[in-house]
């Protein structure tokens, strides 16, 4: 996903043709009512509600077809199977690539990511080899890195934050050299909002003879991905920032990086012949997938990319940074409050965190919860962003494909209330 930089000015009220009215009535908890108020869903990027579609597509896999995978001669089984691969052709469709061999399942992100700091990195890295990630990073995408560095030897540099919240890629090109193994970076900041320039940053890095990781959790959600074009060597995202279920997520990588790579885990399915004190490995994508998996997740989450695919899966970043301008419109109004992120709103997804003086962010959520209004305070597994802008926490809203310009004003009231009994 690149920034949306056609758009001339902030982008138009209603610059999206999503019905958001009618795909609203998809998602039973948004007509929840939370503390005696209509539920206003504002903490998308910690995870996304889910249409019945995709609810349905979980209980229909459980009350029709469950059974293990890959291991019944029997009907059940088959039909297991076939949901569960059909999910991964799904997984495959949605990254541009023809090969569902290069689709790893995994827990989420960060499953995926330690799959690849785990079994790539202890294969390929080294004393004194480099790794090179941002001040941006979600946790996921750098305590792994850590504990590879920790166990190699290799050292971890860093991309910079600009003061208005994207990366300093001026630097980059200093941080390349041949001791450069790999370069991982996110492709939306989830504490930030920030879009990355992926692609030109790509080829950055493999000029330099690098590889590139891509941390998709908070960029597959808001628009389609196609990872060739992006310039990924490895693209990491979960089924739960998407309108899938939890528990439920992918690895994608070229296929002979996969082929190169030892296992992560042992144990039933990623084995083809066993013996007592040796073992050989099954075929691609089944080698990196011991024990039974998230089946009934594989189902949801292929649901999800159905789902998203019906609604216009590629106009959901503009609604989003059309709530993104009117949230940020409001919210400069509010005395005392302090915003971060690019001040453009078509560099950013749907993310709006902030500060307010003299309220901590832990302050205003619980104010604002008991509006029903949910929104995450804390350092949202970024401690590196809070400590380059001085501050311990922020409350963020994070907004998805089925938010309103009336939910943004709801939000934006209720911080007048804050304000009021803090200010
Ligand atoms: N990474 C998730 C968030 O940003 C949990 O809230």
């Amino acid at each position: 996903m690149e920034p949306v930089s056609s758009a001339p000015d902030a982008p138009a009220r209603d610059a999206s043709s999503l019905d958001v009215e009618r795909l609203r009535a998809d998602f039973p908890i948004l007509s929840e009512e939370v503390n005696g108020e209509p539920l206003v869903y504002l903490d998308n990027a910690a995870t996304s509600q889910k249409p019945r579609q995709v609810l349905e597509a979980i209980s229909g896999y459980y009350a029709s077809d469950n059974a293990n995978v890959h291991r019944g001669i029997h009907e059940l089984s088959r039909r297991a199977t076939d949901a569960f691969e059909g999910a991964r052709q799904r997984v495959a469709r949605f990254l541009g690539t023809e090969d569902p061999g290069e689709v790893i399942w995994t827990r989420g992100t960060t499953e995926a990511i330690n799959l690849v700091a785990s079994s790539w990195g202890g294969a390929n890295v080294g004393e004194g080899d480099e790794i090179v990630l941002s001040d941006m990073e979600h946790h996921s995408n750098l305590v792994p890195w850590q504990l590879l560095a920790a166990r190699t030897g290799a050292r971890l540099r860093f991309v910079e934050l600009a003061d208005d919240g994207t990366l300093a890629l001026e630097g980059l090109a200093e941080l390349l050299s041949e001791r450069t193994k790999l370069v991982a970076l996110t492709q939306v900041s989830n504490s930030l909002g920030t879009i990355n320039p992926i692609r030109e940053i790509a080829d950055q890095v493999h000029d330099a003879g690098a590889l590139l990781l891509v941390d998709g959790a908070q960029g597959a959600a808001h628009a389609p991905v196609d990872v060739a074009s992006l310039g990924a060597d490895f693209y990491a995202f979960s089924g739960h920032k998407m309108c899938g279920p939890t528990g439920i997520g992918a690895l994608w990588a070229r296929r002979e990086l996969l082929e190169a790579m030892p296992p992560y885990q042992g144990g039933g399915e990623m084995i083809s012949l066993v013996e007592r004190h040796a073992s050989t490995w099954a075929d691609l994508p089944h080698k990196f997938e011991a024990g039974t998996p998230n089946i009934a997740g594989a189902v949801g989450m292929a649901a999800a990319l159905d789902y998203l695919e019906g609604v216009g899966h590629h106009q959901i970043l503009r609604h989003e940074q059309a709530l993104v301008a009117h949230a940020m419109e409001r919210l400069s109004q509010v005395e005392g409050l302090r915003m971060f992120g690019p001040a453009d709103p078509t560099r950013r997804a749907g993310v709006v965190s902030f500060v307010m003086e003299e309220a901590h962010a832990h302050d205003i959520a619980t104010i604002l919860d008991s509006k029903g209004i949910a929104v995450r305070a804390g350092h949202h597994c970024t401690q590196l962003v809070m400590k380059r802008y001085g501050v311990p926490a922020t409350a963020r809203a994070s907004f998805y494909l089925y938010n309103t310009h009336e939910e943004v004003d709801r939000f934006a009231d209720a911080l007048g209330r804050v304000q009021s009994i803090f200010g």
